[in-house]
């Protein structure tokens, strides 16, 4: 039997020297060391031994049966990493050739402001609203103390929308201000609160290099007990001294706008000529930048909270505009005609 195993030991490993590829190899180790193959039918016949040869032969058949499977295993392997190395000849990619360049967009300059503007109401303390760009005639006039017939009306161009109404509240317009958005927060949220609405806004005019049908502006509301306009100022002066980087004052003008009481004009000085006068301030040291006041009654009634519990200011500025002073563009209209080659400079 010791002979018949050396005999199957040198036929497989004969046989082995001789394969090509995975199949012949497959089918070869079916022939020895499968179920039915020669060495398990050898090993088949060790229980009839005589107990003297049996551990001997036994230890010697598992020794056969390990190598063989060993070799087996080895070529196996052998197949397999030339196969794999053939496929990535095949598939070659030289990672060293160098790679088309797509050119890369970057975040308009409108944007870039206002999420500094955003950024720096953050950490004052003021949430980011938003609000419909169509928007109904109620929360654009009426809510905001404008009724119909008021010549205040005449303040902002509007578009209205043909034979769109709310059922509710009235025709349709394109919302020709942020403050709409005053109204829906109370009514939303209630008292106190503390937002900024930055937001496309639309008029019916005329187009030239200082106005657009479209532009962009930001609301500030904030509502709470014990509120001035000392507070105004404070947050005021500090929001334009965070985003130029360097000290700014702020003035206050009467103004009027319906939906506040007392209501006011802001502006800050010069930083071009340090209040001394100059072309970008009209010679006056100051440069306009927004309206505000305090909310009126009748928009805190409108938004449900409680006149005689709450007050608040409110205020609006051009985002445009700030845009235009930030970068000196003096013509509104490159900021949405889509031209790559003005663009690009931001
Ligand atoms: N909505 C006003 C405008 O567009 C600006 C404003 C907002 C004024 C809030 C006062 C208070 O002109």
């Amino acid at each position: 039997m010791k002979d018949q195993l050396e005999k199957i030991k040198k036929d497989a490993l004969e046989a082995l020297n001789k394969i090509k590829d995975i199949d012949a190899l497959k089918n070869l180790e079916v022939k020895f060391l499968g179920r039915k193959g020669l060495l398990t039918n050898l090993l088949r016949g060790v229980k009839d031994l005589s107990p003297a040869e049996k551990p001997l032969i036994g230890k010697l058949s598992n020794t056969i049966k390990v190598d063989l499977e060993q070799a087996f295993a080895t070529l196996g392997q052998k197949f397999e990493t030339e196969k794999l190395e053939k496929e990535l000849k095949k598939d070659f990619f030289d990672t060293t050739i160098p790679g088309t360049a797509r050119p890369l967009g970057h975040i308009h300059p409108l944007s870039q402001v206002q999420e500094e503007v955003e950024r720096i109401f953050n950490q004052m303390g003021f949430a980011i609203m938003d609000g419909p760009e169509v928007e109904s005639e109620y929360y654009n006039f009426e809510g905001l103390n404008i009724p119909k017939d008021h010549p205040a009306r005449d303040m902002q161009d509007t578009f209205f929308l043909k034979d769109k109404n709310d059922k509710d509240h009235g025709r349709m317009v394109l919302r020709t201000h942020t403050s709409p958005v005053q109204v829906r927060t109370m009514e939303k949220y209630g008292a106190p609160l503390r937002v900024i609405v930055p937001g496309r806004v639309f008029r019916y005019e005329a187009t030239d290099a200082s106005h657009d049908t479209t532009f962009y502006q930001v609301e500030g509301l904030l509502i709470d007990k014990n509120i001035s306009l000392s507070h105004l100022k404070g947050v005021m002066a500090e929001f334009l001294t965070r985003l130029f980087g360097k000290p700014v004052k702020v003035r206050f003008r009467p103004g009027y706008f319906p939906f506040v009481e007392p209501g006011l004009e802001l502006d800050f000085s010069c930083l071009l000529c340090g209040e001394k006068g100059c072309r970008v301030c009209k010679h006056t040291g100051w440069i306009e930048f927004m309206g505000a006041g305090m909310v009126h009654e009748n928009v805190l009634k409108a938004g449900g909270v409680d006149p005689k519990e709450y007050q608040g200011w409110a205020f609006g500025f051009g985002l445009t505009r700030l845009v235009m002073m930030r970068y000196g563009i003096d013509d509104i209209r490159l900021l949405t005609n889509g031209d790559q080659r003005f663009i690009k400079q931001f």
